[in-house]
């Protein structure tokens, strides 16, 4: 190249296509590889949704926990301009989601009438509960296999029987109701999904009538929801009716996943599952960083309210911003050699379940669970291992919460 030709070149590389989002891990428990742009990137990126929509990732930690904590930028569901991620995420919006889906001060109202219900004392007085269901799933996972799909055996049935213990919901419907949060939240089209929306809202409008008629109500969630909240008119049927809709389902789809895919991820890697075998007293640090390496709720959103100027950019009123919490949860910055499991590390500040003021509700009844679940599984299945070879073993696209659609073990 001479030098003429060469003062023509320009003097920095043109910019790369922005990184399409959502995209399918390639491996189950490392984010896309097509997200590798991201992670060298300033800590705020453009990235392009289904629609060319162009909307901003954030990527580093330091920026996401500020963003996370404003509140100029927006949950509420109902705004025309919110982002939705997918062709479906859009064909089944619904615009009336409880407590996520809202900006305080309505988001704070309902919260402050759910928070005595999962705080840390709550989720530790469940653990002998949470220990019995445990118990008896292995028992009967136990007396049918080997093998088993520990999917349907075990990482659904845990969560799903606390959350219905919980909220008094009647575990003997498990079957209707997992089957229409399955269908809502990847239902082969967005019509299959709605209709499973509206079989949920069905479902859960029956129950509270029903509870309406209870002379003595319970001492489950809803019941108090029900005999004061709506009673006192608090909180309206349809307002019930969201928020049963979104403890019932975020209640056991995440937690279910976390239980496969932490799994997985443990017989991927036996050097660190030996460590914890030997020494169970390390499973709460493992649990904070199995939730910082799997971050399976990879991509909150959120628009812009007003012009926010950081990390050197200005994020516009209306933007949509996308929290790509799989990426935050590697920054190199705050996260040494992050692509590692390392029980040693202090992986407590992810934000695995979010941050600011709609950090997950459930995130001390996730713990007990995560904790109780794994720590039993490898004590009464010390040779658990997969039963199918890794790569045939079918985990869920990158568009849901991350997790195993089935996960085939003996022992
Ligand atoms: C390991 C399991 C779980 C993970 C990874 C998880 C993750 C998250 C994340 C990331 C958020 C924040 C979303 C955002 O800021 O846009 C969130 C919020 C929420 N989660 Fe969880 N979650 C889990 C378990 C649970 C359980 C067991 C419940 C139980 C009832 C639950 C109920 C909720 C609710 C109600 C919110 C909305 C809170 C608000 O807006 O104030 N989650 N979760």
């Amino acid at each position: 190249m001479n030098e003429l030709t060469d003062l023509t070149e320009p003097t920095t590389p043109a910019p790369a296509d922005p990184v399409a989002w959502p995209q399918d891990r390639t491996c189950p428990y490392h984010p896309p590889t097509g997200y590798d742009p991201l992670r060298d990137g300033p800590g705020l990126s453009r990235i392009t949704l289904f629609d060319g929509r162009p909307v901003w990732a954030v990527t580093g930690h330091g920026t996401a926990r500020a963003l996370l904590a404003d509140p100029r930028l927006s949950s509420d569901r109902r705004r025309d301009d919110f982002p939705m991620p997918t062709a479906r995420a859009a064909g089944v919006r619904d615009r009336r989601v409880a407590l996520l889906g809202l900006d305080d001060p309505e988001h704070q109202t309902q919260r402050r009438m759910m928070i005595p219900a999962f705080t840390v004392k709550r989720a530790s007085l469940l653990r002998p509960s949470i220990q019995r269901i445990v118990d008896e799933l292995l028992d009967a996972m136990t007396a049918q296999g080997p093998p088993a799909d520990l999917v349907s055996a075990f990482a659904l049935p845990v969560p799903s029987m606390v959350i219905c213990d919980l909220l008094g919901v009647p575990y003997a419907d498990h079957e209707f109701f997992e089957a229409q949060s399955r269908r809502l939240l990847r239902g082969p089209t967005a019509a299959d999904s709605l209709e499973a929306r509206a079989q949920l809202e069905g479902y859960l409008g029956d129950l509270v009538d029903s509870k309406q008629r209870d002379a003595v109500p319970g001492d489950a969630v809803l019941d108090e929801l029900v005999h004061q909240r709506l009673r006192d008119g608090e909180l309206s049927r349809s307002e019930v009716l969201s928020l049963a809709m979104i403890l019932l389902v975020a209640g056991h789809e995440t937690t279910a996943n976390m239980i496969s895919l932490g799994t997985f991820t443990l017989l991927q890697n036996p050097e660190r599952l030996a460590e914890l075998r030997a020494d169970p007293a390390l499973m709460p640090a493992a649990v904070e960083e199995l939730m910082r390496m799997l971050s399976i709720a990879d991509g909150l959103l959120r628009v812009a309210l007003e012009d926010i100027e950081v990390a050197g950019e200005t994020i516009r009123e209306g933007d949509g911003v996308v929290f790509a919490t799989s990426v935050i949860n590697r920054d190199e910055s705050v996260y040494e050699d992050p692509d590692a499991l390392d029980w040693n590390r202090p992986a407590r500040h992810h934000v695995g379940f979010g941050f600011g003021i709609h950090q997950c509700l459930g995130q001390n009844l996730a713990r007990a669970e995560l904790e109780i679940a794994l720590t039993t599984l490898w004590e009464r299945l010390p040779d658990l291992r997969l039963a199918a070879p890794p790569e045939k073993i079918p985990f869920k696209p990158g568009d849901t919460i991350q997790g195993m659609l089935e996960l085939p073990v003996t022992w």
